[in-house]
């Protein structure tokens, strides 16, 4: 089990650096998501990645592509609190939006993964998300299909194997950005991007607090980079302050984030900080899915992150703000599958 690194940002050290410190709490969407090293993006690769994000085949029975509950065609999720798996059962969490992943430096509500490829290779072989348990299985189902054995050999050289499948549905996701949005306008100099409204709710996510946890390029915490490396984790606890009503009418504390996977009991209730931008899109909210409006997990994240009360129009102005985190969704084509004759799903 790897070490975890926990970087806790600490309400009161962010009440009393904002307006000292030269870092920008906000900050807009960069230009460039950042590549690593060993899985520089071709066009043909992302071609290739492209294809298994829509191919339903890397599901055991043939029902579910990375597409189905993680739709860029639309929002980037599958609105559902929780999602149906390949094998018939509902998933334990909910699946998050694919949007500017590519600027997320661990992957999974609890950030259990390092890196895009490293979350494909859990993933797919999950039977409640794909239905496959093993490595074999799949790869034989895809080296029956020759297109992909052709797709392989000219952009990885080689056959087809689990990690060259993670490398190329990763540069794909790498592509996922949605820039432009109207924060992103205001904050490269449009000052009229935002309204009054807006920029109220701005300041009050600010003064409320909010952005003691929810800063940087994705609202997630530091951005690769400096402060935090690719494969190190911004995490918070979740209920912050346990006890409130939402604990037993939102199951707050059913599901115990990082303590479910490494067991310490120290890391009960930890969560990644999850980023907002499209949040808009992406109802319902948390990771169980349970709060079904923007307005009602942004009441629910005062309360039980902070422990305040906001007034109505405080939630309506801090909700108009993260709607302005909507970014242009860019034009998914889709693409052309290769096809087998006389090929079944079915064993
Ligand atoms: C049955 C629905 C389902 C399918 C199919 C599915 N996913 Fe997911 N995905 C989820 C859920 C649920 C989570 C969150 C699980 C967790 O955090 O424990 C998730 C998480 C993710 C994440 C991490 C997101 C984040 O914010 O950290 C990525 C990336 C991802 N999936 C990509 C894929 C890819 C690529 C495929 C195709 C191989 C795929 N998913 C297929 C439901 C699905
Ligand atoms: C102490 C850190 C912290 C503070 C302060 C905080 N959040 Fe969060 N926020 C989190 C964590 C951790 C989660 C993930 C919760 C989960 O696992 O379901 C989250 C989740 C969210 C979500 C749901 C994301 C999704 O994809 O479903 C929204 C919306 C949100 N926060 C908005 C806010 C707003 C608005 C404020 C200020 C009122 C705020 N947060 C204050 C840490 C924080």
């Amino acid at each position: 089990m790897r070490a975890l690194q926990i970087i806790v940002c600490g309400i009161s050290l962010a009440a009393a650096s904002y307006s000292a410190t030269a870092f920008d709490y906000f900050q807009p969407l960069p230009r460039q998501v950042p590549v690593p090293a060993d899985n520089l993006i071709t066009k043909a690769k992302i071609e290739l990645g492209k294809q298994l994000f829509f191919d339903p085949r890397l599901s055991r029975d043939g029902t579910h592509s990375c597409n189905t509950c993680h739709n860029v065609l639309a929002g980037g999720e599958d609105g559902r609190s929780a999602s149906l798996g390949a094998n018939g059962q509902t998933t334990r969490r909910n699946a998050p939006t694919l949007w500017n992943i590519g600027f997320q430096t661990v992957l999974f509500w609890d950030g259990r993964s390092k890196s895009l490829e490293e979350q494909f290779t859990q993933h797919v072989l999950d039977a409640h998300i794909t239905g496959y348990t093993n490595e074999a299985a799949l790869l034989t189902r895809l080296r029956a299909i020759p297109g992909y054995v052709g797709a392989f050999r000219r952009v990885f050289k080689e056959e087809i194997t689990l990690a060259g499948l993670a490398k190329a549905v990763a540069a794909f996701e790498r592509t996922l950005v949605t820039p432009n949005s109207r924060f992103d306008r205001y904050m490269r100099g449009e000052k009229n991007a935002l309204n009054a409204q807006e920029l109220r709710g701005k300041e009050e996510f600010r003064t409320v607090e909010c952005l003691a946890c929810h800063f940087g390029v994705n609202f997630a915490g530091p951005a690769p980079g400096p402060a935090l490396g690719m494969g190190d984790g911004f995490y918070e606890l979740f209920p912050n302050h346990p006890g409130s009503e939402y604990d037993a009418s939102h199951h707050l504390t059913d599901d115990l984030g990082v303590y479910e996977y490494d067991r310490d009991p120290a890391h009960k209730r930890l969560w990644r900080v999850p980023p907002l931008r499209n949040i808009a899109l992406s109802a319902p909210y948390f990771h169980n899915g349970s709060a079904a409006t923007l307005e009602e997990a942004v009441r629910i994240m005062a309360k039980v992150q902070l422990r305040k009360d906001l007034s109505e129009q405080q939630v309506a102005d801090i909700v108009a703000f993260l709607k302005t985190l909507t970014g242009e969704l860019p034009v998914i084509t889709l693409p052309r599958l290769p096809v087998t004759e006389g090929f079944g799903v079915y064993e």
